[in-house]
């Protein structure tokens, strides 16, 4: 019987083979051809392994990578919005039938994996649906262009699942799978959970999104990325300190968890809302946080195109709600957080600074204002940016 909401596909995906069997396939993999991962496709096979990615249960096949690029649609039915793939180059590629041991990018055994297909990566039909842009500047689409030309599928089975236990992003305490979540969820009596997924400090916006999605539902999941992310954003060990320091002084405890997401970033915007609302289903989330300029970069999406795409889904196949908020800033007049929808704009009311500004003043020593940023996340910020961060 469930009482928090279905996985995607209604069955969570498990690929992670332990005990004997695991034994077996590590003596198995000594002998077969490898493959190393780039980042993304590493942090995309603990995804898929842990069943976050449910319901994949390997790198995707052609119908699936044709039907996702398309309709947003795997072969199933079942909406999915970015291709999860595999893909090498040509020359040296495996065959069908064939048996590989895919290793993480620092050389771990993270799988083995069967060959059930090989096709060309059709990176014309993936690129502009995926991204709605060509431009290389936009760093998901510069990715895929220096991926291979040729996509692996088939099944995995995955020997390790977080490929660097003694790194600094590890965060084994925290890295909990969507079997994890669901049963954390269960054993506080959750039924609805919202969750906030985030690849930055958490600001007074940022907290204020949580707060009013906690005010509906049983509880909140903390959910931040620290898989890859693009060249200066703040790493995931400076962050989780952020994260921690917030719920200590900040949040109800017993009404927040905190966990991370081991998934790349790709900076897709609308079609990434989707994919971060799938996978937070699968965890067991039935309410997603999509604010303003969701999983954006540039200027390559409007302010909401995140929210509105959800607008056009079946509903019962996405499953989980989003929960869209306006931009959110603190309003001297009003005494505190506000949106569009909830206070009128007054000429300089509203507490705006840009992230250059931020940084500066982190640099300098100095706090930003309260109204923006905790005072204790501050600190921890200065620390860092005047490390060298
Ligand atoms: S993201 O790539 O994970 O989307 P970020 O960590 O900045 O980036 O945002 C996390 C979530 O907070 C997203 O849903 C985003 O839309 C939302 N958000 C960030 N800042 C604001 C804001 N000022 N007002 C409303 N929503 C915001």
């Amino acid at each position: 019987m469930h009482t928090l909401i279905p996985p995607h596909g209604g069955n969570l995906v498990n690929r992670v083979v332990t005990g004997a069997l695991a034994d077996s396939l590590r003596k198995e993999a000594e002998g077969l051809p490898s493959i190393t991962l780039s980042a993304k496709q590493s942090c995309d096979l603990e995804m898929i392994g842990i069943g976050a990615f449910s319901p994949l249960t390997g790198f995707m096949g052609k119908a699936d990578f044709e039907g996702v690029c398309r309709d947003m649609k795997l072969a199933s039915g079942d909406i999915w919005p970015i291709p999860i793939l595999l893909a090498v180059d040509k020359a040296g590629a495996p065959k069908v039938g064939d048996r590989v041991a895919l290793k993480a990018p620092n050389g771990v055994l993270q799988a083995v994996m069967t060959i059930e297909e090989v096709y060309p990566h059709d990176k014309k039909l993936e690129i502009p649906n995926v991204f709605r842009t060509e431009d290389e500047a936009h760093p998901g689409v510069a990715q895929v262009v220096k991926e291979g030309d040729t996509c692996l599928a088939g099944p995995v089975e995955v020997l390790t699942v977080c490929v660097d236990p003694d790194g600094p992003e590890a965060f084994l305490d925290e890295r909990l799978t969507p079997a994890q979540t669901r049963a954390a969820f269960e054993a506080k009596g959750w039924k609805t959970v919202a969750a906030f997924q985030t690849r930055n400090p958490i600001h007074r916006a940022h907290e204020y999104l949580c707060k009013c999605a906690q005010e509906i539902t049983d509880g909140i999941l903390i959910h931040p990325l620290v898989g890859e992310t693009k060249e200066g954003d703040i790493p995931a060990a400076v962050r989780m300190e952020c994260y921690k320091v917030l719920i200590d002084n900040y949040f109800n405890k017993d009404r927040t968890v905190l966990s991370v997401m081991p998934a790349a970033m790709r900076y897709a915007g609308p079609r990434e809302a989707v994919l971060h609302a799938l996978v937070r289903k699968n965890y067991g989330v039935s309410h997603f946080i999509v604010g303003r300029d969701h999983a954006g970069v540039g200027n390559y999406y409007g302010t909401y195109d995140a929210q509105l795409i959800f607008d056009d889904l079946d509903k019962d196949n996405l499953g989980i709600e989003p929960l869209k908020f306006e931009h959110a800033a603190w309003s001297h007049k009003a005494q505190g957080m506000v949106s569009g929808k909830t206070f009128p704009k007054i000429e300089g009311d509203q507490v705006f600074l840009s992230g250059t500004k931020v940084r500066e003043m982190l640099l300098a020593g100095q706090r930003p204002p309260g109204e923006f940023t905790r005072p204790e996340v501050a600190d921890i910020l200065i620390r860092w940016t005047q490390s060298g961060g």
